[in-house]
């Protein structure tokens, strides 16, 4: 039972609407959201607005050093409520998960375990029924060792790291084979532009969880086949300690094999903590920012709260049920739960997942030559910009009819008080690259569109239920490895490294956790990002029509993916497996976890 501190039960009801969940108390519909200058009552506002900036304050991090967790009278009832919330919802999830693991285990133990990396079918086939009804993705089991599968997940379901190697970049590693592989030397690859990297050599050195468990740090080259224009792997270089082994696709298949599994545990660690920074910790302190300066009476301030949906539980939940000393980071990966925490520190604090203006879909993809370039071919496939772009552009059309419903000209932008207080608040706050001058309507568009893309579309690839269905699933993508990684060719068995059957049992549970089969067709997906008939109903027509034509869009997008079916040549979207992360009636629209 949560207790209300004072000024809510005096009936201030401004600030309870800042906390989602239990305490939400309803307004009625006449009371309009209005810019500050249109208020009816500008004292009664600013008042309120001072009180709820006080009561949400910037506290320190949790959860690592990244951007400030809120504390302060409102904030604790809000976190507390959230985090309450979610782990209710999560405790009765994870009995679930219980019981799916319990058959999986029966029933792979009744077919004899499993020997060979053909195997790992078993683990799934009907068996996890509640809580990854649909297992992976199809193909991902069918079609696990194909090159393509392997390279276009880098433009799919983990894309957030590739990057085109520029004309005089320098090269991390030589490949005495590359013409035999491609028909052009590593150089002729470059300078044309068909050359692509990877590093995780930032993964040598992290601390161990236990001695049993081994993770290499690897190096990658993707490249643009000049005959196919297939986009396809070329190099891995693990940099095992004491070996400078470069595998490519000419090598025996059990070691190239092991190459890409060693490269996939280095991805999937990348590709969340990354989505722990970026997804989490920097919508976070936007948000935050916001609550401390936009009234509730504010138009932006309801699509901010319902985006941002328990959004204060996940740190605790990382820190208590993720990353926690003998949690599942440290039972399952080769390196420490405390090693994620500077992991993800990392990567926030060099900008990389934090940067907001840097890191717009657009933006960003560029940043990494991989779209609009002068340079190179253009990718023949490009499924994340394929789906992320339609889902993000729907959401720009809206937000540009909510916005400029509100704002009818440049100047009602720059007059909102409430507004630039935002922006300016991103200083005290430490948003890093946040814009510093918000002028027109556009400008607010910016932000408001790169919320819902960090929360509703770039966190629902890297996470939520993608993990499960892709990025970590086995037998292509393990979670540590439990022999010492080879420091020379010829690997007789690869099953030697693979997880026993009871963490492989453990990987899936831990990814079926994330997983959310029971928001499938519900109000709790992407469909719905603006479906919220409390927050409609006291916004203007304009606002509503947008919200039924964004419903639309999506409804009609969600046929195209449900569609979605293997070519003459076994591919989907230009890939071995059918991918629908982005469904829009089955992700969720909210972190969820
Ligand atoms: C957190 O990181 C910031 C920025 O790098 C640094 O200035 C600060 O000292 C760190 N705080 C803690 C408690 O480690
Ligand atoms: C699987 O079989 C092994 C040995 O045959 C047994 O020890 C183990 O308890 C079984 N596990 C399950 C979940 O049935
Ligand atoms: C979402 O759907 C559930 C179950 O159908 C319903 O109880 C709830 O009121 C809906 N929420 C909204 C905001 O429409
Ligand atoms: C991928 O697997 C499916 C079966 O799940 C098959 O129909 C398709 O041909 C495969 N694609 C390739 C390229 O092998
Ligand atoms: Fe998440």
């Amino acid at each position: 039972m949560i207790v209300l501190p004072s000024i809510l039960c005096a009936g201030i009801a401004v600030e309870a609407a800042a906390i989602r969940g239990g305490s939400h108390i309803s307004r009625p519909a006449e009371d309009r959201y209005t810019l500050p200058s249109l208020s009816v009552d500008v004292s009664a506002r600013a008042e309120a607005l001072r009180v709820k900036r006080e009561g949400w304050q910037y506290g320190p991090s949790i959860a690592g050093n990244t951007s400030f967790y809120p504390i302060g009278a409102l904030a604790d009832v809000a976190t507390k409520a959230d985090t309450n919330a979610l782990f209710t919802f999560q405790d009765k999830h994870t009995a679930n998960v219980g019981i799916d693991k319990q058959n999986a285990l029966e029933a792979v133990n009744a077919t004899g375990g499993i020997k060979s990396l053909d195997e790992y079918h078993k683990l799934y086939d009907h068996e996890w029924v509640i809580t990854v009804p649909e297992g992976p993705y199809i193909g991902m089991l069918s079609n696990y060792t194909s090159d393509l599968l392997f390279s276009m997940e880098r433009l799919s379901t983990a894309p957030a790291s590739v990057a085109r190697v520029g004309a005089s970049d320098a090269l991390l590693f030589a490949v005495d084979n590359a013409a035999s592989i491609t028909g052009l030397s590593l150089k002729q690859l470059q300078a044309q532009g068909r050359l692509f990297v990877i590093d995780y050599l930032d993964q040598k050195d992290l601390s161990r969880s236990s001695d049993i468990k081994f993770g290499a740090a690897c190096q990658a080259y993707f490249y643009i086949h000049p005959e196919s224009g297939d986009f396809l792997p070329l190099a891995i270089k693990p940099n095992v300690e004491g070996s400078d082994l470069v595998y490519t696709p000419e090598d025996e298949e059990n070691d190239w094999t092991l190459a890409k599994l060693m490269f996939n545990l280095n991805d999937l660690w990348f590709t969340q903590w990354f989505h722990l920074a970026a997804g989490h910790e920097t919508a976070e302190i936007v948000y935050l920012a916001a609550i401390r300066t936009l009234s509730e009476e504010h138009p932006l301030m309801p699509f901010l709260h319902r985006l941002m949906k328990q959004a204060w539980a996940m740190r605790h939940s990382a820190e208590q049920r993720l990353i926690n000393v003998g949690g599942p980071v440290d039972q399952l990966f080769p390196w420490a739960g405390s090693s994620a925490g500077v992991y993800t520190d990392a990567l926030y604090q060099s900008g990389l997942a934090s940067k907001f203006r840097a890191n717009y879909l657009e933006a960003n993809l560029k940043s990494r030559g991989l779209l609009d370039g002068a340079f190179g071919p253009e990718l023949k496939s490009f499924p994340y910009l394929e789906d992320a772009t339609l889902v993000t552009d729907a959401v720009r059309t809206f937000m540009k009819s909510f916005v400029s419903s509100y704002y009818l000209t440049s100047d009602d932008v720059t007059a909102d008080m409430e507004l630039q207080a935002w922006i300016k608040e991103a200083g005290p706050a430490e948003i890093q690259d946040f814009p510093t001058a918000v002028t027109d309507v556009d400008g607010i568009v910016d932000i408001m569109t790169h919320m819902c893309y960090l929360v509703a579309v770039q966190h629902g690839v890297l996470n939520s239920n993608s993990p499960v269905a892709s990025t970590a699933s086995l037998p292509l993508h393990p979670l540590a490895f439990y022999a010492p990684l080879p420091t020379e060719k010829g690997v007789t068995d690869v099953m030697q490294y693979m997880p026993p059957l009871a963490a492989a049992v453990g990987q899936i549970s831990l990814l079926a956790a994330f997983n959310r089969p029971q928001f499938l067709d519900t109000n709790q997906t992407l469909s719905h990002l603006f479906d919220d008939s409390e927050i409609l109903a006291r916004m203007n027509p304009e606002t509503n029509k947008a919200a039924a034509a964004f419903r639309m869009q999506m409804d009609a997008f969600s046929k195209v993916v449900r569609s979605r079916k293997f070519d003459a040549d076994g591919l989907s979207q230009g890939m071995p497996f059918i991918w629908n992360a982005l469904d829009p009636n089955r992700a969720p629209y909210w972190v969820t976890i």
